[in-house]
C-alpha cells in the first residue's frame, strides 16, 4: 500500500537539515555537506531561518507544478520542505493580511539562478492572487514583460547562457484584497559596451540574433538586414549559437510578449529599426585621408551601409556623414569645429551604437511601465522583486564590473543590516535578551567606493571634470594617493609598500578586496566610460532624424535646448540610483533568496565543493546562521509547538485546555529540559540549542511509535470484541430460526395426516353425491345438447349465407372479378396495333393470368388476322392463297424462298397479246395464260442454256421460241409428274414427265428461272385444280432425271458463278450433270 504522507512540519522526512539553523555541529564543512546532501537528493532549497538558499540545479525539476503551488498555498513557512514558493507565500500573505510592503532580494553570482528565482516568485504570486478578466490581464502583462526585457537586456556570457546584463527592480502593486493592479520596473546600468564588443565565447544581446534568425524575409528586407550573422562586425561569431536555444522561436515569443504588454505594431517596427540601425552601424568603416593642413581626416570607406542606415532611420545622410568626420565644441559663445581622425571616428561610431542601444533599452522600460502602471489611484501595497546582476570576477574587469560589484556590496550591506535588524526586532518583540555577535560588516568597502570625498567614484568624477589632460593613468595615480592606506585597496604604485613586489598585480590595475573576494580592475577605459560622452554633432544628427523614436531618444540634440553643463557621469548616476533603491528597500519587509551556483560548467548533478564554499563564505551564510542562532537556534509559536509535542506529556495529551504557553511550560517541565536551554517569548518558545530540538523530535518519534502501538492495541481489542458480539448475536438468531423451523415441520406433519383422514371420508361422501348429480346432469345435458344441435342446424341453414366462412370466397370472387375487370379495361387501352405482324403485346400484370393472357394474345392475333383478311378483294385473296401455298411448299426447304416472299406473283411477265411478234403464239393458245415468262432451257446433251418462252395455261405447259414465238413443245398438265429443285439459292428446276407420254420423247425438262417459286407454285396449283392430284415437288441437292433412255443424276455443287444467278450446267458423263450454283 502506498504510504500516505501528510507533512505538517519542515522536520518531517528531512534530508540533512532543512534549516541550517538546526545544523549541529555548525561548521563550514557541515554546512557545505548539508547543502551537498540535499542537492544530491534534488532538494535545492534550504532555509537559514527565513532566508532561502537556492542552488541552481541546471535542470528542470518537477517542483513548480500547479499542484505544488496548491500545496504551498496558505501554509505556514515551516510546515513544508523549504521552497521558494513558501517564501513567496509568506511574503504575499503578510502583504495582503498584515498590510506590510514586501521586497524580495535575490542575490548571487552570475548564473546562480536569480532571474529564474524572480520569475518563480512572480509566477507563484500570479497563481495565488485574485482572478478575473481584468486581474488576469494585469498578471499576463507583468509576466510577459520578462521575455521582452530579457531579449534586449540578456546575453550569453561564459558564466550564463542567459545572463542579465542590467539590473532590474520591479514593484508589483496590489489593492487591499491582494489583487494585482500593475507594476513599476526600474532598470540599472545596462552593460552597453557589449553592443560593440564581446569577450571571447560570449554573445551580443539576444535580440540581434533573434531578429536575424526569426524575422521573415519580408521583415528582413524592410530592415535592410541579411540573415547571415557573419555580415555584421558587432556580432561575435565564435559563439553565435547557444545550445538548446532557438533564437527564431524566441523571436516569435518576444514579439508575442510585446503584443501582450501593449506595444503597437508601429512601435515594435520602430524598435526593430533602431536595433537594425545599431547592427548596421558596426559595418561602417573609415579610412584615413590626408588634408592640406597635414592633418589626417577620416572618410567613410563604403557609403552604402551609411545610406541604408539613413534610409532606415530617416536621417539626412550628409548630416550623419559630417557628424562622423567633424566634432564641434561649443564653449560660451564660441563654436570650434575640428576634424576627427580614424580612431576618433570609430570611437564616435561605437559611442553612437552604444548610446542608441542603451537609450532604446531605457525607453523600452519606460514604455513597459506605461503599459503596466496601475490604473487606479487607491492606496497600493507593494511587493518589490530585485534581480540584479551578480557579483562578477573576470580576467579583465573594467568599469562595468566595478559598478556591478559596488552594487553587490550595497546589497550585502543591506542584507546584513536588515537581517540583524529583524533578528534584533524579533528579540525585542518577544522580550528576549539580545546577545551581540561578531560578523564581517562590509560598510568599510562601501565607504571605499562611495565616500563623497575620498571614495573611488568621487575621485573618478573629480578626474573627469578636471580641466587639463585627463587619462586613466592620472586617475590611477590619484587613487594611489588617496586610497593607498585603505585596508581593502591594493595597488602596485601605491605608497604602501605591501604590494610593490606583487607581480600578480599589473601597474595599470588596482585591486579591491570585496566582501566576495579580491577583484583586480583594469583602469583603462574608466574615465571614458564614466564620462559616457557622445559628440554633440551625433546627438544633434539623431535628433534631426525623421524617426519619432530616435528623435525621442536624443532630446539633448535639440539645438533649442542646448545645455553646456556636463551631464552627470555614469558613476554618479549609478550611485544615486543605488542609493534610492537602498532607501526604497529599507522601507519594506525584506525576504531573501540567496542563489548559489553549484559548478562552473552549467551542468546538472555536479556539486563543486570549492566553488560552493567560496560563495557560502562571501555571502556570509555561516554568519547568517550564527546571527540567527545567537542565543536561540530555534523558535516556534506556542500553539504549533504544543500541537507537535503534546503527546510527550500526560497532561497535554490528548488535549490541553488552557493557554498554549502554559501547556508548553508544563510539557517542558515534565520532560525535564534544563531551564537554560529555552526561553519563553511573548508568542514563541525559543530553544537555545538544536540538540534540544532534535531530542524533542526523537522523543516525539518514539512516542509516535508507542502511540501507534496503543492505537493498534485498542483497535484490535475493539475489533475482536465487536466480532465476538456479532457472532453471539448471530448464534441466537440461528438457534431461534432453527427451533421455529423444527416446530413448524412437526405441526405440518400432524396437520397433513388429519387432512388426509378427513379428505378420505369427505371424498367418499362427495363421490357418492357426485355420481348422482352427474347422472342427473347428464340427462339434462343430453336433452340440451340435442336441442342445441337441432337449433344450430336450423339456424345455420337459415343464416349460412351470412356466415363469415362464405365471406372469404365472396371477397375472393369479387376481387377476382375486380382484377379481371381492371385487367380487361387496361388491356383495352393498351391494345397493340391491328397490324398482324405487330409483335407487341402488353406485359402480363398478374402471374395467375398467365394462360389467360397468352390465350387472349392468341385470340386477338387471330381476330386481327381475320379482320385483315376480310378487307381482301377476290384477286388479293387469290394472290395470298398462292403465297400461302408457296409458303407451305417451300418455307424452310428452299433457300430461295425467303427472297420471294416480298415479290408479288405477276404471272404474265411477258405480255404476249401486246407484242405483235407473238401474234401467232397468241392465236395458238386459246386458254387463259397463267404464266408467261422467259426461262432458260438447259440443253440435255451439253448443259448449255437457251431462252424459251414458258407458258402455263389451265391445261398445258407450252414452250416457245423467244424470237419467233413458234411453239416448240406442248405438255398437258396431266403428263407432268414431278418438279425437282435444289434446296439452294438457285432458280434451277426439272420438270419430270410421265414415262411414255407424247412429250416425254426427249426426256424431262431442265429450266432455270428468276421466278422459280412462283412458277412452281402456280404449276402445283393449276395441276391440282386440273387433275385433282397433288404435284410432287422434290427438293433435294441430288435427283435423277430421265433423258431419252438414260437416267441422269443432277448434282448441285457450290461454285463460282459467271453469269449472275443463272446456274451453269455441265454434262460430265452419261450419268451425271453438274449444276454449279452460287
Ligand atoms: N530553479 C531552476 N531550475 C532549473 N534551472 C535553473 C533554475 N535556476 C536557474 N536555472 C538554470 O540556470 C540558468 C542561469 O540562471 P539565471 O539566468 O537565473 O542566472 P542569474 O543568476 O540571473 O545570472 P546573471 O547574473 O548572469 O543574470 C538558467 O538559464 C537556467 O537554465
Ligand atoms: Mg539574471
Amino acid at each position: 500500500m502506498a504510504k500516505m504522507e501528510v507533512k505538517t512540519s519542515l522536520l518531517d522526512n528531512m534530508i540533512g537539515v532543512g534549516d541550517m539553523v538546526l545544523l549541529e555541529p555548525l561548521s563550514e564543512d557541515s554546512f557545505i555537506n548539508n547543502l551537498k546532501k540535499r542537492f544530491d537528493h534534488s532538494e535545492i532549497y534550504t532555509y537559514i531561518g527565513s532566508v532561502v538558499v537556492s542552488i541552481n540545479p541546471y535542470r528542470p525539476l518537477p517542483i513548480y507544478s500547479p499542484e505544488k503551488v496548491e500545496e504551498y498555498r496558505n501554509r505556514n513557512f515551516y510546515e513544508l520542505s523549504p521552497h521558494i514558493f513558501a517564501l513567496s507565500d509568506e511574503a504575499y500573505r503578510s502583504l495582503r493580511d498584515q498590510d506590510k510592503d514586501q521586497c524580495i532580494l535575490i542575490t548571487g553570482e552570475s548564473g546562480a539562478g536569480k532571474t529564474e528565482a524572480s520569475k518563480l516568485v512572480m509566477s507563484y504570486v500570479a497563481a495565488v492572487c485574485g482572478k478575473g478578466a481584468e486581474v488576469n490581464q494585469v498578471k499576463e502583462q507583468l509576466l510577459q514583460s520578462n521575455p521582452v526585457l530579457e531579449a534586449f537586456g540578456n546575453a550569453k556570457t561564459v558564466r550564463n547562457d542567459n545572463s542579465s546584463r542590467f539590473g532590474k527592480y520591479m514593484d508589483i502593486e496590489f489593492d487591499f484584497k491582494g489583487d494585482p493592479l500593475g507594476g513599476v520596473i526600474s532598470n540599472y546600468l545596462l552593460e552597453k559596451s557589449r553592443v560593440v564588443k564581446q569577450p571571447r565565447g560570449e554573445r551580443n544581446f539576444h535580440i540581434f540574433y533573434q531578429i536575424l534568425s526569426g524575422a521573415s524575409e519580408d521583415l528582413l528586407n524592410k530592415l535592410k538586414l541579411e540573415r547571415d550573422f557573419s555580415r555584421y562586425n558587432y556580432l561575435s561569431l565564435d559563439s553565435s549559437r547557444v545550445n538548446g536555444v532557438d533564437d527564431a522561436v524566441n523571436f516569435r515569443t518576444v514579439r508575442n510578449a510585446m503584443q501582450i504588454v501593449g506595444f503597437m505594431d508601429h512601435e515594435t517596427q520602430s524598435i526593430l529599426e533602431v536595433v537594425a540601425a545599431v547592427l548596421k552601424l558596426g559595418n561602417i568603416e573609415f579610412k584615413p585621408e590626408s588634408r592640406v593642413n597635414g592633418l589626417d581626416e577620416s572618410k567613410i570607406k563604403d557609403k552604402n551601409e551609411l545610406k541604408e542606415i539613413c534610409e532606415l532611420t530617416g536621417i539626412d545622410q550628409s548630416v550623419l556623414e559630417r557628424a562622423f568626420s567633424f566634432r564641434t565644441v561649443e564653449a560660451k559663445q564660441e563654436k570650434v569645429s575640428t576634424t576627427l581622425n580614424v580612431a576618433q571616428a570609430y570611437y564616435a561610431r561605437d559611442a553612437l551604437a552604444k548610446n542608441l542601444y542603451s537609450r532604446l533599452f531605457s525607453w523600452l522600460v519606460t514604455r513597459i511601465n506605461e503599459s503596466i502602471k496601475a490604473q487606479t489611484k487607491v492606496r497600493k501595497k507593494v511587493m518589490g522583486v530585485l534581480d540584479i546582476y551578480g557579483f562578477e570576477i573576470f580576467e579583465d574587469n573594467s568599469f562595468e564590473q566595478f559598478i556591478i560589484n559596488y552594487c553587490n556590496e550595497k546589497l550585502q550591506q543591506i542584507f546584513i543590516e536588515l537581517t540583524l535588524k529583524e533578528e534584533q526586532e524579533e528579540y525585542i518583540r518577544e522580550d528576549i535578551e539580545w546577545t551581540h555577535i561578531e560578523y564581517f560588516n562590509n560598510a568599510i568597502i562601501c565607504d571605499l567606493i562611495e565616500n563623497n570625498q575620498t571614495g573611488i567614484l568621487a575621485m573618478l568624477d573629480e578626474e573627469c571634470l578636471r580641466p587639463g589632460t585627463v587619462t586613466d593613468d592620472t586617475f590611477l595615480e590619484k587613487l594611489n594617493q588617496i586610497c593607498a592606506t585603505h585596508q581593502h585597496f591594493e595597488s602596485r604604485m601605491s605608497k604602501c609598500s605591501r604590494f610593490l613586489n606583487d607581480t600578480s598585480l599589473p601597474h595599470s590595475c588596482f585591486r579591491i578586496q570585496h566582501y566576495a573576494g579580491k577583484v583586480m580592475y583594469q583602469v583603462e577605459g574608466f574615465v571614458d566610460k564614466n564620462n559616457d560622452l557622445l559628440y554633440r554633432d551625433l546627438s544633434q544628427a539623431m535628433w534631426k532624424a525623421n524617426h519619432s523614436l530616435i528623435k525621442a531618444l536624443f532630446p539633448e540634440g535639440n539645438p533649442a535646448k542646448i545645455n553646456l553643463k556636463r551631464p552627470p557621469t555614469a558613476g554618479s548616476q549609478f550611485k544615486a540610483s543605488v542609493a534610492t533603491l537602498m532607501k526604497n528597500l529599507q522601507t519594506k519587509n525584506p525576504n531573501y533568496i540567496r542563489c548559489i551556483k553549484p559548478n562552473d560548467k552549467k551542468a546538472a548533478h555536479i556539486f563543486s565543493d570549492a566553488l560552493v564554499c567560496h560563495q557560502v563564505r562571501y555571502l556570509g551564510l555561516l554568519e547568517n546562521v550564527r546571527v540567527r542562532r545567537a542565543g536561540y537556534a530555534f523558535r516556534q509559536p506556542y500553539e504549533l509547538c504544543l500541537e507537535r509535542y503534546k503527546m510527550l506529556c500526560k497532561q497535554t495529551w490528548p488535549h490541553w485546555r488552557g493557554p498554549a504557553r502554559s501547556g508548553v511550560e508544563v510539557l517542558f517541565n515534565e520532560l525535564e529540559i534544563p531551564e537554560e536551554e529555552y526561553s519563553f517569548g511573548r508568542s514563541k518558545i525559543f530553544i537555545r540549542n538544536p540538540r534540544t530540538l532534535f531530542k524533542l523530535e526523537d522523543l516525539r518519534k518514539q512516542r509516535l511509535e508507542d502511540l501507534a502501538t496503543l492505537i493498534q492495541k485498542i483497535y484490535r481489542g475493539w475489533k475482536c470484541h465487536t466480532r465476538f458480539l456479532l457472532m453471539k448475536r448471530s448464534q441466537i438468531v440461528i438457534a431461534s430460526w432453527y427451533r421455529r423451523y423444527a416446530q413448524q415441520k412437526k405441526y405440518q406433519k400432524i396437520k397433513s395426516s388429519s387432512i388426509v383422514v378427513q379428505s378420505y371420508i369427505r371424498g367418499w361422501k362427495a363421490r357418492k353425491l357426485l355420481r348422482e348429480l352427474k347422472h342427473q346432469k347428464r340427462c339434462k345435458e343430453a336433452a340440451t345438447t340435442i336441442a342445441a344441435y337441432w337449433h344450430g342446424t336450423q339456424v345455420r341453414r337459415e343464416y349460412r349465407k351470412f356466415f363469415r366462412a362464405n365471406a372469404g370466397r365472396k371477397i375472393y370472387e369479387f376481387t377476382l372479378q375486380k382484377i379481371m375487370q381492371k385487367y380487361f379495361l387496361e388491356m383495352k387501352n393498351k391494345m397493340p396495333s391491328l397490324s398482324p405482324i405487330d409483335k407487341n403485346w402488353p406485359a402480363r400484370p398478374y402471374l395467375f393470368l398467365d394462360s389467360t393472357h397468352k390465350e387472349l394474345k392468341r385470340i386477338f392475333h387471330l381476330w386481327r388476322c381475320k379482320k385483315y383478311r376480310d378487307q381482301f378483294t377476290d384477286q388479293q385473296k387469290l394472290i395470298y392463297e398462292e403465297k400461302l401455298e408457296a409458303s407451305e411448299l417451300f418455307k424452310d426447304k428452299k433457300a430461295l424462298y425467303p427472297a420471294s416472299v416480298g415479290q408479288p406473283f405477276h404471272g404474265a411477265y411477258l405480255e404476249i397479246s401486246k407484242n405483235p411478234k407473238y401474234k401467232k403464239l397468241k392465236d395458238a393458245v386459246e386458254e387463259k395464260i397463267i404464266i408467261a415468262e422467259v426461262v432458260n432451257k438447259i440443253n440435255r446433251a451439253n448443259g448449255k442454256c437457251a431462252s424459251r418462252i414458258f407458258l402455263l395455261t389451265k391445261n398445258n405447259v407450252l414452250l416457245a421460241d423467244q424470237k419467233s414465238g413458234h411453239i416448240k413443245s406442248e405438255v398437258p398438265l396431266g403428263d407432268v409428274t414431278k418438279v425437282s429443285m435444289s434446296s439452294q439459292n438457285d432458280g434451277f428446276f426439272a420438270v419430270h414427265l410421265k414415262e411414255g407420254s407424247g412429250a416425254a420423247g426427249k426426256g424431262d425438262f431442265l429450266f432455270s428461272s428468276d421466278h422459280l417459286i412462283e412458277m412452281a407454285t402456280k404449276l402445283y396449283r393449276t395441276t391440282l385444280s386440273q387433275t385433282k392430284q397433288k404435284l410432287n415437288i422434290e427438293i433435294s441437292d441430288e435427283f435423277l432425271v430421265q433423258f431419252r433412255q438414260d437416267k441422269v443424276c443432277v448434282k448441285f455443287i457450290q461454285g463460282n458463278q459467271k453469269n449472275g444467278n443463272i446456274p451453269t450446267c455441265k454434262r460430265k458423263n452419261n450419268r451425271l450433270l453438274e449444276v454449279a450454283v452460287p
